[in-house]
């Protein structure tokens, strides 16, 4: 579902990534740990498409998407969240949302708002009730009415992973989805992901989390990929325990 193949991103003098290929088969929730400065977040701007690897490609079932752009990739089904939550801070919760819905279009434009078009109204509610179902499920609803911009990191890494399942995504990135939640949040993040059909590929420092929540982990280290397996094998690879686990 998501393959990366022989990528490179050299930032000047720095290489991020070097030679990385890794492949994701559909509906499996992958973990990506390593130290910081290890290429995971720039892995990610590549998969989206934010960042062309200098080189490599990228496929998305099966497609060759490297030409493409950020917003092709997520017509295809592709949503993430950031390591600095990105929401809409002068909308509220709701709004941010019901934003995710919007560029299927189908409300009939400005025509449908000046004649009062029954379909519209209809195609309108039936979003608020869509968004506000996803908000039950990440234990936001009660803050609909907020402006996202008021609400503590926490809480807006929720709103932000809201906006990334209001449309049922096909492949998810989510990039340290648990700092700054406390434990109780970081339980429901993980149900959350635990419950989701899309292919997952998920960043974290957390290794008790990622352990629990990922089939299998890749470890990045200095742009390389030192180990993938299960997360069991993983843990207790020399390697990686002389690299990052201590
Ligand atoms: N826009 C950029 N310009 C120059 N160098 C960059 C840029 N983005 C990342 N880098 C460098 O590339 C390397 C990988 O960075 P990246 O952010 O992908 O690491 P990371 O694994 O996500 O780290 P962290 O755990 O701290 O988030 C680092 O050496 C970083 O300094
Ligand atoms: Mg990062």
């Amino acid at each position: 579902m998501i393959e990366v193949r022989d990528v490179g991103v050299r930032f000047g003098g720095v290489r991020a990534l070097s030679d990385v290929g890794l492949a994701v088969p559909r509906g499996q929730t992958c973990g990506v740990i390593g130290p910081n400065g290890a290429g995971k977040t720039t892995l990610f701007d590549v998969v989206t498409g934010l960042r062309r690897p200098t080189t490599g490609t990228v496929l998305l079932d099966g497609r060759d998407v490297t030409g493409l752009s950020a917003v092709r990739r997520s017509r295809m089904g592709l949503r993430r969240t950031f390591q600095r939550p990105q929401v809409f801070g002068r909308l509220t919760v709701l709004d941010n949302v019901l934003t995710a819905l919007e560029w299927r279009g189908g409300g009939g434009g400005l025509a449908a708002d000046l004649v009062g078009w029954r379909g519209r109204r209809r195609v309108e509610r039936e979003r608020r009730d869509r968004a506000r179902a996803v908000l039950d499920r990440c234990g936001i609803v009660d803050l609909a009415g907020s402006y996202a911009a008021d609400l503590p990191i926490g809480r807006r890494r929720m709103v932000e992973l809201a906006r990334a399942l209001a449309d049922d995504p096909a492949v998810l990135l989510l990039d340290e989805p648990t700092s700054g939640l406390d434990e109780e949040q970081a339980a429901l993040f993980a149900s959350v992901v635990a419950s989701l059909d899309a292919t997952v590929l998920l960043v974290e420092h957390d290794v008790g989390f990622v352990m629990a929540a990922c089939e299998r982990v890749v470890v990045l280290d200095l742009g390389k990929v030192i180990a993938d397996g299960p997360p069991d094998r993983v843990r207790e690879d020399p390697v990686v325990r002389a690299a990052y686990l201590g």
